[in-house]
């Protein structure tokens, strides 16, 4: 199966290099100004009733910071954080040992929330709401039902994809937030930052091109960052300029709108292998042998926010600018 070279997927070493760049405070977190916003009230009145936060949902697409939103709260509310994933949970029993050991307030993250199973995701509702989680003792006709009390914390849930969360799940969330692409301005101010943390110089105009190709996202933006200091380093003097990030990009086949390979042949299939009829997610994914849901969750978002694919009733269509941008003539029927 086609993997982009510069994967939204985390590796070991980016997990390293992401941990080290992770704002850790909301006054240092860049972008998502409206979520900020509310997350600094919210925050202050659990503070000043001395209670937990109410459970947050984060969803949209990966990089965009649900993981590091949920530690900056954690640091905001002075308390500690848990950090798990759907997957990872099989059995009810390892979620209610993971709560039971919480202590008072601490927040509870868990990624990928809408890949719990069914009877781990049941034994959250009670606790969402009351605290409380219902363990079965013994079987058959001598199985009794004991009631064990929680500490109180916040869970923080993530998803790429709100669509797939339960309704019971997703109404026990008091804040929901969907995060957004992040600006071209907001993503030079965050490689500005992290260059500086990274200890690589790197002017204005070279912060910009970084920024333009990385795809509205701080995690690509920080990856493609080091690759850059790379070449700088080795065929260069150093320093990130415009003409530095401009070569190193080309030669990682980032282009000049941050689309990588796959990215580029979605769209051409659609032109040329759909002759720019509407087409289903499906018939993209088989043709070009990605998977429907890493489309959909990863490529598909950023593709119609910048007005590359229309979503139409029929299907999904490249627009005139896909055609400018892959400098595919369109022809009219
Ligand atoms: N690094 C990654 N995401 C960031 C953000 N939103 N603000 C500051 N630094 C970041």
């Amino acid at each position: 199966m086609a993997k982009r070279i510069i994967s939204t997927e985390l590796m070991e070493e980016d997990r390293r290099l992401e941990n080290t760049l992770r704002p850790q405070m909301l006054e240092d977190y860049i972008g998502q100004v409206k979520i900020k916003e509310n997350l600094r009230i919210y925050i202050e009145a659990a503070k000043q009733r001395k209670e937990p936060l109410d459970h947050v949902l984060f969803f949209g697409p990966p990089g965009l910071g649900k993981t590091t939103l949920a530690g900056i709260i954690a640091n905001e509310m002075g308390v500690g954080i848990k950090i798990t994933s759907g997957p990872v949970i099989e059995k009810p029993g390892e979620m209610a040992a993971i709560l039971n050991n919480l202590q008072e307030g601490d927040v509870l993250f868990v990624d990928e929330i809408h890949r719990l199973n069914h009877q781990v995701e049941e034994l959250l509702y009670p606790a969402m709401e009351d605290f409380v989680i219902d363990i079965v003792i013994g079987k058959g006709a001598t199985a009794k039902s004991i009631r064990l009390d929680l500490p109180k914390f916040t869970l923080i849930g993530a998803t790429t994809r709100a669509g797939m969360l339960t309704p019971p799940l997703r109404d026990r969330f008091g804040v929901v937030n969907r995060l957004d692409f992040y600006t071209v301005a907001e993503l030079k101010q965050i490689i500005l930052r992290s260059a500086k943390v990274i200890g690589v110089e790197i002017d204005e105009e070279g912060a910009d091109e970084l920024a333009r190709r990385s795809r509205g996202t701080p995690r690509l933006a920080n990856r493609l960052l080091k690759r850059v200091r790379d070449f700088a380093q080795v065929k260069y003097d150093g320093i990130i300029t415009k003409e530095v990030a401009a070569s190193a990009l080309d030669q990682l086949d980032v282009d000049r709108l941050g689309l990588d390979h796959i990215d580029r042949e979605i769209l051409i299939t659609m032109i040329e292998k759909f002759g720019g009829r509407p087409v289903g997610i499906e018939a993209i994914a088989a043709t070009i042998g990605e998977d429907v849901g890493t489309i959909e969750e990863v490529y598909e978002p950023y593709l119609v926010q910048n007005g590359l694919i229309l979503r139409t009733a029929r299907g999904r269509v490249a627009s005139e600018l896909a055609y400018m941008h892959m400098g595919i003539q369109k022809f009219m029927e």
